[in-house]
């Protein structure tokens, strides 16, 4: 019965994801159309594919009662990798324009009271107060004003606070030295395939938190995706601390 479960579970993402996101209309209306249907199977099928969120999140360096904002925060899956005693002492505010994933995520934070959820845009979003900590899990590739929400991002960062993101992307045909090259195959290949489903990978947001963020820490790497035996996506992880 469980197997018969999942195997439903796994064919209702899957016919989604095939599907595609629509291409047009406005942004909040694509990502309701998207990600409706999926909402309650999201976390199971993309814990297999969102990979670096869990050690993004244990190498964020936070102060006591730290603010922390999560731009793009689905589910609020990311929250559960916070250490468990450090969650009543920080503040999290989890914002996203899609309705049904929000209600999933307010239904798993509903005994967590240090946890706010807002929906809203991340290019527009205003905190009540600056936050000391803002990330992007796999969402700065979903967001195509993405240069919009970075600035939001900025402004509502404390000065030395953390900026962190965790996504897809490719190399530029040159990247800059000491950077990770792709062969011309992934970077054809990889934007083609996650471009259905709604995803921008491209050298251009990761080259932006170099640039507005030159003290950083950055890992490039690559991961296994499912139901593609044999082929590795690259991602990176990147902490940027916003000069005080
Ligand atoms: C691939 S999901 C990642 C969700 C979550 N951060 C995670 O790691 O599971 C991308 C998220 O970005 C959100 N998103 C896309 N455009 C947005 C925008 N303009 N403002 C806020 N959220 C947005 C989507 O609704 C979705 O929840």
């Amino acid at each position: 019965m469980r197997g018969f479960e999942t195997l439903r579970s796994e064919l209702s993402v899957l016919r989604q994801c095939l599907r595609g996101m629509p291409r047009r209309g406005q942004q909040a209306g694509r990502l309701d159309a998207f990600y409706g249907p999926q909402a309650e199977q999201y976390d199971r099928f993309r814990e297999r594919l969102l990979h670096g969120r869990a050690e993004l999140i244990a190498a964020l360096d936070l102060p006591q009662r730290a603010r922390v904002l999560e731009l793009g925060g689905g589910t609020g899956r990311n929250l559960e990798f916070f250490p468990e005693q450090r969650r009543a002492d920080l503040h999290f505010e989890l914002v996203d324009l899609c309705a049904p994933l929000l209600e999933v995520a307010k239904h798993r934070t509903r005994d967590w009271p240090s946890v706010r959820i807002t929906l809203a845009d991340a290019c527009s979003h205003q905190p009540d107060q600056p936050v000391d900590c803002v990330y992007f899990s796999y969402s700065l590739s979903m967001i195509p004003d993405w240069g919009l929400a970075l600035d939001n991002a900025l402004r509502n960062l404390n000065p030395g606070g953390l900026l962190a993101a965790v996504d897809f992307h490719v190399s530029s045909a040159c990247p800059p030295p000491g950077r990770a090259s792709h062969s011309a195959l992934a970077r054809a290949f990889w934007p083609r395939w996650f471009g259905h489903d709604g995803v921008q990978l491209g050298p251009e947001r990761l080259d932006a938190l170099c640039k507005r963020l030159p003290r950083h820490a950055l890992l490039e790497t690559s991961a296994p995706v499912p139901y593609m035996p044999g082929l590795r996506v690259p991602y990176y992880r990147f902490i940027g601390r916003k000069p005080g």
